[in-house]
């Protein structure tokens, strides 16, 4: 049985621990700033062993080097970043099977946001760390890759099961939500219901994270744009789902 601990770090990033209590062995998923991982760490009595890093923004790696020295722990990140994320011990690709503290986890390229983004799976678990790919009601902004990258991206992550557990990087829901209120939506209802829950998880400052991939589905405008319902709502059933994809894209770029 794995145990994940969420940390708020910097302004709204969310830093994971897994920890598996029965090989003793503890990761940190994009540790932006290490000293809120030591607390936690020294709190519970665990020694970290693995750092994984989903994409080079400072936000992600910015405690790595803390970490491994007090640690001297191991750093995983993506190949396609080696020029930027220095240190590392283990270089993953697209579909690598890797070991994440004794369960079977699968790296998914997801570019976009930045060119080497990843997204790591672990299927036993059923859980993805999406990193700044995905978030709940909302996605990366596009920096380094295209919308089509983008879009082939989050096409990757739609294959999942619903009931796969999401764990993003960024606590934007709320504004996210406020967006997705700015659209027309056919399934409004499944809407407002899912913003209530998330207003009062915010309102007792509690992370909306994780969050459900099925539910993601129906209500992401950035997982919509093979949803014919929708692009009629919106008015667009003549784009292409990459063209549909752009459109919501540049609108929550603009709003
Ligand atoms: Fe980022």
């Amino acid at each position: 049985m794995t145990q994940i601990e969420i940390i708020k770090a910097l302004s709204d990033n969310y830093i994971y621990i897994l920890h598996n209590p029965i090989n003793k062995q503890t990761a940190v998923i994009d540790p932006g700033e290490a000293h809120p991982v030591i607390d936690l760490l020294e709190k519970k009595g665990w020694k970290l062993s693995h750092i994984f890093n989903t994409h080079h923004h400072e936000d992600h790696i910015g405690g790595n080097q803390k970490l491994i020295d007090k640690y001297n722990c191991k750093l995983i990140a993506p190949k396609y970043d080696q020029n930027r994320i220095h240190n590392c011990d283990h270089y993953v690709l697209d579909g690598d099977e890797i070991d994440i503290i004794g369960n079977k986890g699968q790296v998914f390229y997801t570019p976009g946001h930045t060119i080497g983004h990843i997204c790591y799976y672990i299927e036993s678990l059923k859980i993805l760390f999406s990193g700044d790919t995905l978030f709940r009601l909302g996605c990366g902004r596009i920096f380094e890759g295209t919308f089509e990258q983008m879009k082939d991206s989050l096409d990757k992550i739609l294959n999942l099961p619903d009931d796969t557990l999401v764990y993003c990087g960024h606590e934007y829901t709320m504004s996210n939500a406020n967006f997705c209120k700015s659209l027309v939506y056919n399934n409004d209802e499944e809407l407002d219901a899912s913003i209530l829950e998330i207003r009062n998880l915010r309102d007792e400052e509690k992370p909306t994270i994780p969050f459900f991939l099925g539910q993601e589905k129906k209500l992401n405008p950035f997982l919509r744009y093979n949803d014919i319902n929708f692009k009629i709502a919106n008015n667009i059933q003549k784009l292409n789902s990459v063209e549909t994809f752009k459109y919501f894209r540049k609108l929550k770029d603009n709003y």
